[in-house]
């Protein structure tokens, strides 16, 4: 087995995986969990072991089918108009949301609700009343995969979907930024992989999944 089974093979135990997207992208590496298997321990690594923006990443149907736009195209402020960034034509980001049955939203159990909510949601989108389930705005930021995944885009976003996907998952992922706490910069390829290896989680690099599943 490669380390793209490894990887798959993790997701599916509920384990999480370092992918490292490109060094001539962001070159952030995002600790990932599949959204179904989120504890309140696994939001807690994430907010301390990784350190960045917590966000739920949802395949472009599954969003679809819960009427979430891309949140640039949908907010009518001047800031929206120019969406340029360094590293791609545009951003995955959507709504934020908090599952209704949270309190504040932030807390590792309120966190960890509403994730693994939206992966129960994921797994059968047609029968979710998303607006009865979730509220907007809230603590957990989703993003919104492009329509043809990595053929379209090649962000975490659809590096993460498309692990899922290849495991036979649902289309809903949990992704963080691993950043370093030393200088706040993003974590290097290097320091991301001896993390992995200290805890014997699977990394990968953008480039190996791409191989795979592009
Ligand atoms: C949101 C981000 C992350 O980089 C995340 O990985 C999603 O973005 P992308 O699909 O562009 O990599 O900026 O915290
Ligand atoms: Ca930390
Ligand atoms: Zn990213
Ligand atoms: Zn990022």
């Amino acid at each position: 087995a490669d380390a793209v089974d490894d990887a798959l093979e993790s997701l599916r135990a509920g384990e999480p995986v370092l992918v490292h997207d490109a060094a001539d992208r962001e070159g952030e590496t995002d600790l990932i969990y599949h959204a179904d298997y989120v504890t309140p321990e696994a939001v807690a690594r994430l907010r301390n072991d990784a350190g960045g923006l917590v966000c739920v990443a949802l395949g472009h149907e599954v969003a679809e089918a819960f009427d979430l736009p891309f949140y640039a195209e949908e907010v009518d402020h001047p800031a929206t108009g120019d969406h340029e960034l360094g590293y791609d034509e545009r951003s995955s980001f959507s709504l934020t949301v908090n599952h209704r049955d949270t309190y504040t939203g932030i807390t590792d159990d309120d966190r960890s609700t509403t994730i693994r909510a939206l992966g129960e949601a994921a797994t059968a989108p047609a029968e979710t009343d998303f607006a009865a389930e979730f509220r907007v705005p809230g603590h957990v930021h989703l993003l919104k995969a492009a329509p043809d995944l990595l053929a379209q885009r090649e962000g975490h976003t659809e590096l993460g979907l498309a692990l899922a996907e290849a495991a036979d998952l649902p289309s809903a992922v949990v992704v963080c930024e691993m950043l370093d706490d030393e200088t706040g910069a993003a974590l290097s390829p290097a320091d991301a992989r001896a993390y992995a290896n200290r805890h014997d989680f699977a990394y990968l690099e953008g480039s190996a999944v791409l191989e795979r599943l592009g």
